[in-house]
């Protein structure tokens, strides 16, 4: 009856029934089978009520799919009151192989279909496949939960991490699985393919994606691990199908979701722990196997390994006394390539391989010779021996390697062989912006469009930088030729050789100024405290570059925000816009851009805006203070052309190096340490 009642009522009013809320909860899976789509390696175990998505079996897929789909009301998009939404809550564990460590992950996935043609396992999860990656027409929205270091690029090589995925395996946000301790901005670590329980929320409130995960023994962090803003509407299809799907690549585990809340109206329903069935245990998994058996195999085993790793040990150690000279404190140190490899990326670091070249730098353009992955080799040569800088540097290193974000380029590694450190980049396309901006050879202008939406890449790269890592990073080197554009125009920010890593809330300590002229911070010369706000200043300064087209300062004594400035205060700010650009560009941006470049680039560090402002000016999310309020720049300690004048010269000469080279920035070693 109701359910007749039900359908009249779809009949009647058809609009209201397209916006049915979806609304389910499961502790545990026992005798739901007709709620779900399972295939591939998918099914309920009996008799734990556990939703398995694959078994340990090597390059399999699996998937579990509500099988009813869910409505997105799109509306019309003038309509601002047809925002959708979504909260949901999941139990997962992942039980690796009896051998030690699995393989691959799982991800709660928002899907136009429950079916994945051609769709592969390993890194692609059983969602995606090299032809289809990234494109547009998949309407696919994941969140993934992956246990393996990607294998061709650089956005998943973090293994055991939590990532936000648009269409593509290649994540827009990632971070390693770990939750913030209620009111501290302190975390812990987690591992996914521990076999525990592990909780998991996803909230979506039209604005924001949140991601939350913590142990099943601990109650909801009130800080998710990643909320990233994203307005999903625009690439999700009005019905959408919601489920799961894992995989298991070279390495394999067991992937388990042991109940699961979801609706499209509030907050999805609290599981009931209690009745959450269990995984398998990993001892469970070999009873199979004769315990006598499993002890020969485990001698046998212990033996080989030991003459492995006295093969090892020996082959390393004859190797690296003999060439690569391999210190006490690098030793635990992950990325490190080998040179051997190197060389034969770049052909021996020939000469027609050279992309750019610095001061004491060049980089190669190398293709791997494991992967067929291309790569950039920066190589570093060293004068004199900076072993104290070197191990500082290298130590760094460590922690850049796991930055990741859609705006900066990717260290993947590094190398040292004699006086020349490498560092191994992600190749991008496109090279800098500073060459984009003034080489003439490449004979087109970047559009305004293209100059928008660089300067919004940069701000949500530095925005990462400085507030959404676990640590502050202050780059230090914000300029034109340290910005590299990829094959979609985006901005990539790049060379975190002058990064220093701060712990958040604590105060930077002195040390040598570096930076490039022209980009550099009245107080830096004062103080040398390099801060997230001389970061800012750099970033007003290309902020102007990018909309003027001209370089912060030139031999005739011009300087660009002096020049900015005055155009202001005689009203005719628009002059400062490129020529290049004649009158195709939106007005409104392009003053909010300038404006803000001023601001920015203020010689006061406490009237900057912070990155997280920025971005709210730049996305017209809040206006910019009234201009007039500020102080003139040409009071005595204002002027940018008076603070070149009274910085060190010893400065300058080491300045000017970086500053000259042509879209490469020169080696931190040597100007910085
Ligand atoms: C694991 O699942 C696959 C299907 O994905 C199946 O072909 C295989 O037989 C299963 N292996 C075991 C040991 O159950
Ligand atoms: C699931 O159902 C089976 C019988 O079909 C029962 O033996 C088992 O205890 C149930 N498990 C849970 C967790 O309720
Ligand atoms: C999501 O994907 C679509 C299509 O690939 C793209 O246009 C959009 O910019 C992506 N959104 C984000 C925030 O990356
Ligand atoms: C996401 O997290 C942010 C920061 O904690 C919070 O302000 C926001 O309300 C959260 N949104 C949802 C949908 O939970
Ligand atoms: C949760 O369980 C882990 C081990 O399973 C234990 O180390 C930890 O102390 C527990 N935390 C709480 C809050 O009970
Ligand atoms: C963290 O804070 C949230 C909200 O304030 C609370 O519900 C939760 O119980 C807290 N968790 C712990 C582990 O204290
Ligand atoms: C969401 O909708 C369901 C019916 O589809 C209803 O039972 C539930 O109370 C609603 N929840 C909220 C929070 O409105």
């Amino acid at each position: 009856m109701a359910f007749l009642l039900f359908s009249c009522f779809i009949f009647f009013f058809p609009v209201f029934a397209q916006t049915q809320p979806t609304n389910f909860i499961f502790n545990g899976f026992n005798g739901s089978e007709s709620s779900f789509t399972l295939d591939h390696g998918a099914s309920i175990s009996r008799p734990s009520g556990a939703l398995q998505l694959t078994n340990k079996s090597r390059y399999t897929i699996g998937h579990a799919f509500y099988s009813e789909p869910i409505q997105i009301l799109q509306g019309d998009q003038s309509s601002s009151s047809s925002s959708f939404s979504f909260s949901t809550t999941f139990v997962l564990a992942i039980v690796p192989s009896s051998s030690g460590r699995g393989g691959h992950g799982l991800a709660f996935t928002l899907s136009p279909s429950k079916q994945f043609p051609g769709a592969q396992a390993g890194h692609y999860m059983g969602i995606f496949n090299p032809e289809n990656d990234g494109s547009p027409s998949n309407h696919i929205f994941a969140v993934e939960f992956d246990t393996v270091n990607g294998h061709n690029d650089g956005a998943d090589s973090d293994g055991n991490h939590v990532g936000i995925n648009n269409n593509s395996m290649n994540s827009i946000v990632s971070r390693s699985a770990s939750y913030y301790i209620n009111n501290t901005e302190k975390m812990e670590d987690m591992v996914l393919e521990s076999g525990d329980r592990i909780q998991a929320w996803i909230e979506y409130d039209g604005n924001h994606v949140n991601v939350t995960i913590c142990p099943l023994n601990i109650s909801k962090p009130s800080k998710p691990l990643i909320s990233y803003p994203i307005d999903l509407t625009p690439f999700l299809q009005n019905t959408m199908y919601v489920g799961f799907s894992a995989s298991t690549g070279e390495k394999s585990s067991s992937h388990f979701i042991l109940g699961w809340s979801f609706s499209t109206n509030g907050t999805a329903p609290v599981l009931d722990i209690s009745k959450l069935p269990m995984p398998p245990s990993k001892e469970k998994d070999q009873s199979s196997y004769d315990r006598r058996v499993i002890g020969l195999i485990a001698a046998l085993s212990t033996v080989t390994v030991l003459l492995l790793g006295i093969l090892v040990y020996f082959t390393l150690y004859k190797r690296n006394v003999r060439s690569e000279n391999l210190e006490d404190w690098e030793l635990d140190c992950p990325h490190r390539f080998r040179y051997k490899d190197l060389h034969a990326a770049t052909k021996g670091f020939k000469q027609s391989e050279i992309i750019g070249v610095g001061g004491f730098a060049a980089v190669y353009k190398g293709v791997l010779p494991a992967t067929g992955t291309e790569v950039a080799v920066k190589k570093i040569t060293q004068t004199q021996s900076t072993s104290h800088g070197l191990r500082e540097f290298v130590a760094e290193i460590e922690s850049l390697g796991r930055l990741r974000h859609k705006n900066l380029v990717y260290l993947q590694g590094w190398c040292k062989k004699k006086n020349d450190l490498l560092l191994i980049y992600d190749y991008i396309p496109n090279g800098s912006l500073y060459s984009l901006l003034y080489d003439q050879k490449h004979g087109f202008v970047l559009s305004w469009g293209q100059r928008f939406n660089i300067v919004k890449g940069i701000a949500a790269g530095l925005l990462y930088l400085h507030e959404e890592w676990e640590l502050v990073v202050v780059h230090r080197d914000v300029k034109s030729s340290n910005v590299l554009i990829d094959a979609d125009m985006n901005a990539r920010l790049g060379d975190f050789g002058l990064a220093r890593l701060y712990d958040h809330g604590t105060d930077s300590h002195t040390t040598n100024v570096v930076g490039t002229i022209g980009y550099m911070a009245p107080e830096l010369a004062r103080n040398g405290k390099a801060s997230t706000s001389s970061d800012v200043f750099a970033y007003g300064v290309l902020l102007l570059e990018i909309v003027s087209g001209r370089k912060p300062v030139d031999s005739r004594n011009f300087f660009l925000v002096d020049w900015v400035m005055e155009c202001h205060q005689m009203g005719r700010i628009v002059d400062a816009v490129d020529t290049e650009l004649s009158s195709s560009y939106v007005m409104e941006e392009v003053k909010v851009v300038l404006l803000l470049g001023l601001l920015c680039a203020h010689p006061k560090p406490e009237i900057r805006p912070s990155m997280r402002e920025i971005v709210r000016y730049l996305n017209g999310d809040e206006r910019l203070p009234c201009i007039d309020n500020w102080d003139s720049f040409d009071s005595t300690d204002g002027n940018y052309s008076m603070f070149l004048e009274t910085i060190s010269s010893h400065t300058i000469t080491k300045s000017y190096r970086s500053s000259s080279t042509d879209g490469i920035s020169s080696s931190s070693i040597n100007t910085g340490r």
